[in-house]
């Protein structure tokens, strides 16, 4: 939630006016479209045509490792490097960098987990005007053609991608600014031909590369104005090293469907964006966002996938910068390669995808994850940047939050109301009220005055609590966290060297710099139950407000000419800025305990493996009946780029649901990987109990439910951890050759076992649900009946129901006696449910520890059973080793 950047009002202020007073629908004036920032602009200028890139195959060094060729910008002469890699585990990486730079580039660090395992590379072939390299035992060709400069990666006669096909590489290189500069608007062309210019091809002389000098014609080639300076409403960036953005397309022969890159309000398969603004990556603090449209939202992950019936492969640009993927569909059979694709496919027309992307500063580098399965393009996705961290228990258990809970007789209050009306809740929430004047790590002391007290009467019913952290800091000199920060020099700076401000809920506050590991190390320092006075071991974290919000900063954000940890500019982190925030909140968690529990952190911002580091959710929701039903493909996209955990607000943020709506949502969000119920301040009161007894009865049934699925639902959280599947997945991930899942993402599949299809229409008396599988069976978990596959089936609904099928062939374990909380379930009995596949079969596991520690991974302390079913004898034995 956001309030209307670049007035200096107090927080609450902005709030009354803002947050619920006006139709609901995003302010589009306060973020840029592509056309309104700079270098997406400059980068959509340039249309698709001959690359004026050329390879100098000649240049070609073949590492153990890596093949290393240069690549000259034929126009402007400016020499980048181009480094490739064949990946183990049928991966491939390509890096375009500047050869010369003028000062160094930012490349992405603590996003990966490990640098790749290679394999060896050989040249298999090479004539006058191309190369042919081996990437490895899988057969994976990549043809490097020099003039004009593209790749294509085949397998066998199989063309899976080409690189820089359409000719849209784009690397506006470094340079000096030049004040004589005519400011003229240049042809996309010039603009093209303008990055690559005299200093660094000087440089690059110097150090012997084989690039020609630049022509006097094009280093005098004028640059387009605002590539120095750019003013967006009334904020101004400097941008002191000038134009810095990177472009790069790639084209997908035979797919037509891509998914992925979230944030977005958007279904499941991404559109062509033609016409349009481009999917945009910044992460950004929308105030009431709307749907279907690709604006950025609080989350980056630069991760698309593209499916089709006979392969699935992904995409993972790694660069933290602002970024913008446009997505294009046309056919191979249009281009030169396309008919060749053809001729050697045996004819028609194979459609095609083409996918661009363009960042606005560090550099090319890009993983490509050949599958071919799905699950295998997630597992290649998670060895590079980690699977889900394994949560405590009960963290998948129910969350009671709202903006806020005021005072802790009302936090015994709900909790007694919980008590009373037998729903299980296993965590109450505080929100920034709690705060002592939103200083974090403190308590209101009028409202709050006994916090340790509080905590301990929740944890006598086996409770938790989870309390806000906000990463913007007071600035408030009797304020002690602000006091070290800013003595130990750990605030992101202005350009200027002063501490960045900006205004958010503490009025004036700074940023502390959490790309800086010893500014990390101290925050996670304040997590000691001795520095974070009141908290004990059931008190957990959320990290709101990380993109990190800035009420006064352009496009609520911060200014991209702030200066970070090495000097880097914000432009160059921004969207690593949240995942930091989460790193360091987890960390601070764990060593509180003096490294034996798991941790558990929400956060709104994300990265390319936040994953590693708790939950996330979808932000400021509004309850309508259109965002229930965004919620599903919303976090089916956050799963499918490695973000497991993920869940809406139920109910709905802004607004007030109806008791039908409310209903609903709790149907659908115990069907989610995190679960939990939150609003804004001015929303009336929702407690379950609140909507009368037929309603809480409704209520009470789709939170039973959850617990009753708790061990299915670890079992899969133990599985992405494991393996780095999603819990919530699209259909074709388990069905990846039946085209007609291609595009569903209004049901889906938890783990491999359950399929679902929550209830998302106003005055449904039924719905339309898909049983997937050629030969399977599926039983409605209610009635027990079974149903062929695959077929639509009409499911007719009532309130208390919503359609729930388990795939015969599999075990489903339950505990039947649901209790208050998670906690007060372990050691209770299990229940398997054993459907049978039309052979007779059944398979499934599950994972058992204490719920809390990391013992499972340092002691094996844990209990793995596998589950065979067959010739009608139950068996139970260890899973075979991964
Ligand atoms: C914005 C968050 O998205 C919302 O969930 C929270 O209640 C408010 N900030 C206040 O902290």
């Amino acid at each position: 939630m956001a309030a209307a950047p670049g007035r200096r009002l107090p927080a609450a202020l902005l709030c009354a006016a803002l947050c619920l007073g006006a139709a609901l629908a995003v302010d589009r004036s306060n973020f840029k479209t592509c056309e309104q920032s700079g270098f997406c602009r400059r980068q959509r200028g340039l249309s698709p045509g001959q690359s004026p890139y050329r390879a100098l195959l000649e240049s070609l060094q073949l590492g153990p490792d890596a093949a290393r060729i240069q690549l000259i910008n034929e126009a402007t002469k400016v020499p980048l490097l181009l480094e490739l890699w064949g990946l183990q585990g049928n991966m491939t990486r390509i890096r375009i960098k500047e050869l010369n730079p003028l000062r160094p580039r930012f490349e992405v660090p603590d996003v990966l987990v490990a640098e790749p395992p290679v394999e060896r590379l050989a040249v298999t072939g090479r004539d006058e005007g191309s190369l042919e390299l081996s990437l490895g035992p899988a057969g994976h060709r990549l043809l490097v053609t020099e003039k004009p400069f593209r790749m294509d990666l085949l397998q066998g006669r199989e063309l899976l991608c080409s690189v820089n096909a359409r000719g849209l590489l784009f690397f506006e290189h470094l340079r000096q600014r030049r004040d004589s500069d005519t400011p003229r608007e240049p042809t996309a062309e010039e603009g093209a031909a303008a990055e690559g210019q005299d200093e660094a091809a000087g440089g690059a002389e110097e150090a012997g590369d084989q690039s020609e000098k630049p022509t006097e014609t094009t280093a005098e080639a004028a640059e387009e104005p605002g590539s120095w300076e750019e003013t967006f409403k009334t904020h101004t960036d400097t941008k002191p090293n000038g134009p810095t953005s990177v472009g790069l397309d790639f084209s997908l022969p035979g797919f037509e469907h891509v998914y992925g890159i979230p944030e977005h309000a958007e279904s499941l398969r991404l559109r062509t964006t033609e016409g349009g603004d481009p999917y945009r990556l910044y992460n950004l603090d929308v105030f009431q966002y709307e749907l279907y449209n690709p604006m950025a939202l609080y989350g980056s992950v630069p991760l698309l996938l593209a499916h089709s019936a006979r392969r699935t492969l992904g995409i993972f640009w790694l660069n933290a910068a602002e970024t913008w993927v446009d997505i294009s569909s046309n056919t191979a059979g249009k281009t030169l390669f396309g008919k060749l694709l053809d001729y050697m496919q045996g004819g028609g027309e194979t459609p095609q995808t083409d996918v661009r992307w363009m960042s606005e500063s560090g550099i090319i580098d890009v993983f490509l994850l050949l599958g071919p399965a799905p699950a295998a393009v997630m597992g290649q996705y998670a060895a590079l940047t980690g699977t889900q961290a394994l949560p405590p228990l009960f963290a998948l258990g129910y969350h009671q939050s709202r903006w806020n809970y005021n005072d802790e007789e009302d936090v015994a209050a709900v909790e007694k109301g919980f008590e009373e009306h037998a729903v299980p809740c296993d965590v109450l929430w505080l929100d920034i009220e709690h705060a002592d004047g939103k200083r974090y790590f403190t308590w209101d002391p009028s409202k709050f005055p006994r916090p340790r007290a509080m905590l301990e009467q929740l944890a006598a019913k086996k409770r938790k609590m989870v309390s806000i952290v906000d990463p913007h800091i007071k600035v408030d000199s009797g304020y002690r966290v602000h006091a070290e920060l800013r003595s130990r020099g750990f605030y992101v700076k202005t350009k200027d060297g002063s501490d960045y401000e900006g205004w958010c809920w503490p009025g004036s506050a700074a940023y502390p710099d959490f790309t800086n590991p010893e500014m990390r190390a101290w925050w996670a320092s304040m997590f000691a139950y001795d520095q974070y006075e009141g908290s004990t071991e059931t008190l957990f974290t959320w990290n709101d407000m990380n993109e990190p919000s800035v009420f006064s900063g352009p496009e609520v954000t911060m200014h991209k000419d702030a200066v970070h940890y090495g000097g880097w500019e914000h432009r160059d982190v921004h969207n690593l800025y949240g995942l930091y925030v989460q790193m360091a909140t987890a960390e601070g968690q764990i060593q509180r305990s003096g490294g034996q529990h798991r941790p558990f952190v929400l956060s709104r911002a994300f990265f390319a493996g936040s994953q590693r580091y708790g939950a996330v959710w979808t932000g400021d929701n509004t309850a309508e009946w259109e965002h229930l039903k965004i919620s599903i493909p919303m976090c089916l996209s956050f799963g499918l780029a490695g973000l497991a955990f993920c869940g809406a607000d139920v109910g709905g943020f802004f607004k007030n649901p109806d008791a039908e709506l409310l209903v609903r949502w709790y149907q659908a969000g115990a069907l989610q990987p995190f679960f939990r119920a939150h609003a804004h301040m001015d929303t009336a009161r929702r407690e379950p109990w609140l909507f009368g007894e037929d309603n809480v009865a409704l209520i009470r049934g789709a939170v039973r439910l959850r617990y009753a699925l708790l061990p299915f639902w670890y079992t899969a959280f133990y599985h992405s951890h494991r393996h780095g599947l999603p819990i919530m997945r699209p259909l074709w991930m388990e069905y990846p050759e039946d085209t007609t899942t291609f595009a569903i993402d209004d049901q889906y599949l938890i783990d491999r076992a359950l399929l679902v299809h929550p209830v998302t229409e106003q005055g449904a008396r039924g719905v339309q649900v898909y049983l997937p599988g050629k030969g399977e069976v599926w039983y409605d978990t209610v009635s027990y009946q079974k149903h062929h596959a695959p077929q639509m089936l009409y499911v007719p609904v009532t309130m208390s129901s919503g359609p729930m099928f388990q795939r015969g062939g599999t075990v489903v374990p339950r505990q039947e006696r649901v209790r208050r909380s998670t906690e007060c379930m372990q050691g209770d009995p299990f229940t398997l449910y054993v459907a049978l596949s039309p052979q007779g079969t059944a398979e499934g596991d599950l994972f058992l520890d204490d719920g809390k520690s990391f013992d499972y991974e340092t002691k094996a302390r844990f209990l793995h059973r596998q589950f065979t079913f067959a010739g009608n004898t139950l068996t139970a034995r260890y899973p075979p080793p991964p």
